[in-house]
């Protein structure tokens, strides 16, 4: 599935910025930069500003039908919008927004990750009207029968947009550079209720015609409607969870931080810009963890763990309301400023709310993962500002540009002091608010307003090898849990016989120390020590999903069989793609293992999303 839409000027500009330059001429020449080798809008020439959806949600047919309409800035005589799948019926064009007429327009041909460039002939106009249908594989919907939601009354549908999936479910241009306000109206079933990205103008009763309205401009990427047998579940003034019936009130239980989260966000960083900052739990078949649509973070059901211990999540999608929303990146290749700063983030608000000690256990456990992952990664992908060229970015997302990312501002914030880097943070975030913004207008960002004034700072960041430059620097952060070096001694000694599982005093040890001390074991491990810790800690029953995850892959690269039915109960009721890719990973390092994997993937992969299907797919060659 490679592309290759390569232009000219990001070839120069990519051969400049591999050649050994200081900061600021990698800033200057970075300019060229700006273009989004993901998109086939034409943006440069008209823009659009605000987007009108109007949409039938059809579940028998597996449908949306309706109307785009799309406002436009600059003069151009003809527009081009990405798609992908999707059925053009016809396009109109209008000057005035009361009177449309048809138009004249183009499909291209269709990429397999970009999908098709649609051309419209404006003449003049400032509007258009695209009338269109969704087609059965479109990639940023899922949808799902009743049995596959909890309550298993209701048909249930999603849309997750990010990275370049919006263009499946709507005509736009699908580049996270164009930012635009938007307002929905949305017929559904009666007894089901829609949600969006977006402030409800309808109110929360079951009508089957809902509206929506997004005052402030957002990329595409955070276009987001969920339709289900949902209700509402208050938390505090202006957050709360949306859920089906049966894990609303568990939800709000479990979420019940996320006021305090906010109010430690704006402390730091500024006012919280977008309203109100609700939940939406969906059924176990979301691919990610959380997704940050602005308003209303969407969220797996598999961090409720019953004692708040996966939370980071939710501080994590928060933090995107800064860090992404408020800035966002400007093409794929910058997002690492999405996520890196949204780890930072992330491990600030824990800090404030759960502690030091807790925060610092989370980041040494994303430290260690990303250096685990880095042994298997190619070099190009070890870059925080990464060529994504011809490359679908749903494969090219990795933990570097969260978890280097994130160390490279640990990194700042250390050697300038959190007195200088608290203010800097809170400065961006406004200088840039409602902007996307490219690697190089951070790095001049960083200079003029941090590192200018502080030479001896600057001398100890180097900011090229950070950016461009694959691995971790040697000037750089580590964190450090004294906790987990305690977990790591006891781990030692039940590893060399001295104590026996049960005198392990796993009394008192939360997530992050169960996941740590099984991170820490060795790869290899008898059945028989598989086993002894099984008895004494249950952990194949484990009802924490990344606990039972770990222990699920070490049974796998064990052997240890008497977890296989909990294996296949697992990777068939979840399809959050973290837990599914290193589960099948290492059920195809063999033979046998790949055979059972392909035998629970027949019956789980018509439950997954497209996104993980995707993954998986590939992982067992699935012949299909
Ligand atoms: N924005 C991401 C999810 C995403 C990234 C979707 C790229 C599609 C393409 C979201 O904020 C995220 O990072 N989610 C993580 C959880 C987080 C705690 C690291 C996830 O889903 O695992
Ligand atoms: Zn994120």
């Amino acid at each position: 599935m490679m592309v290759l839409i390569m232009r000219r000027r990001s070839l120069i500009a990519l051969a400049l910025a591999s050649s050994c330059t200081t900061p600021t001429e990698m800033a200057d020449t970075q300019d060229d930069s700006r273009t989004d080798h993901h998109s086939y809008a034409n943006f440069e020439d008209a823009r659009v500003t605000h987007l009108d959806l109007d949409l039938d949600v059809d579940f028998a047919s597996r449908k949306l039908r309706g109307s785009a309409a799309l406002q436009l800035e600059g003069a151009a005589d003809r527009l081009v919008l990405d798609t992908k799948l999707l059925t053009i019926e016809r396009v109109e064009t209008s000057s005035d927004g009361a009177t449309f007429s048809e138009t004249s327009f183009d499909l291209g041909d269709a990429d397999p990750v970009l999908g098709a460039p649609l051309t419209i002939a404006l003449n003049g106009a400032d509007r258009v009207r695209v009338h269109y249908a969704t087609g059965p594989d479109a990639t940023g919907l899922q949808w799902l029968e009743p049995h596959q939601t909890a309550g298993k009354k209701a048909p249930f549908l999603f849309t997750q947009s990010q990275a370049i999936h919006a263009r499946t479910w709507i005509p736009l241009q699908d580049t996270p550079a164009v930012r635009a306000t938007y307002a929905a109206e949305i017929r559904t079933p009666k007894d089901v209720l829609a949600v969006m990205s977006a402030e409800m103008r309808s109110g929360a009763a079951r009508t089957g015609a809902y509206r929506f309205e997004m005052p402030q401009p957002i990329p595409s990427y955070l276009i987001a409607l969920a339709v289900g047998d949902l209700v509402f579940e208050p938390m505090s003034e202006r957050t709360g969870i949306y859920a089906e019936p049966a894990v609303a009130k568990a939800a709000a239980a479990e979420f019940e931080d996320t006021e305090s989260m906010m109010t430690a966000v704006e402390k730091l960083y500024g006012p919280y810009r977008w309203g109100r900052y609700d939940i939406l739990v969906l059924p176990p078949s979301f691919p990610f963890g959380g997704m940050e649509n602005p308003r209303l973070t969407f969220a797996t059901p598999t961090v409720i763990a019953g004692d708040k211990s996966l939370v980071s999540l939710i501080a994590h999608e928060l933090a995107h309301s800064w860090s992404g929303n408020l800035v966002t990146n400007a093409t794929w290749r910058d997002f690492w400023l999405n996520e890196g700063f949204t780890v930072y983030l992330e491990e600030r608000i824990q800090e404030l709310v759960y502690g030091p000690e807790r925060a610092a256990m989370e980041t040494v456990l994303e430290v260690e993962g990303l250096k685990e992952e880095m042994a298997s990664l190619d070099d190009r992908d070890e870059i925080l500002h990464v060529d994504l060229a011809g490359r679908d970015p749903d494969e090219g997302f990795t933990g570097v540009p969260y978890v280097k990312g994130a160390m490279f501002l640990r990194t700042v914030e250390k050697i300038v002091g959190r007195e200088a880097f608290d203010p800097f943070l809170r400065g961006y975030f406004e200088n840039f608010a409602f902007q996307s913004i490219t690697t190089a207008d951070f790095v001049r960002y960083l200079q003029a307003n941090l590192l200018d004034d502080r030479p001896a700072a600057a001398e100890k960041i180097d900011i090229e090898e950070w950016i461009e430059q694959p691995g971790l620097p040697e000037r750089r952060h580590e964190p450090v849990s004294d906790a987990f070096e305690k977990i790591e001694a006891q781990a030692a000694e039940w590893l060399a016989g001295t104590a026996p599982a049960e005198a392990l005093p796993a009394g008192g040890w939360t997530t992050q120390h169960w996941l740590h001390f099984l991170r820490t074991l060795p790869d290899e491990l008898a059945a028989g020590r598989m086993a002894e810790l099984d008895r004494a800690f249950r952990l194949t029953s484990s009802g924490n999903s990344e606990i039972l995850c770990q222990w699920l892959i070490m049974a796998v690269r064990n052997d240890y069989a008497a977890a296989d039915p909990a294996l296949a109960k697992f990777l068939t009721s979840v399809g959050r793609r973290k837990f599914l890719k290193p589960l099948y990973e290492e059920l195809a390092k063999t033979e046998q293992g790949k055979r059972r994997g392909l035998e629970i993937y027949r019956a789980a992969r018509p439950g997954y999303h497209p996104i993980a299907s995707n993954t998986i797919d590939g992982i067992l060659d699935w012949p299909g």
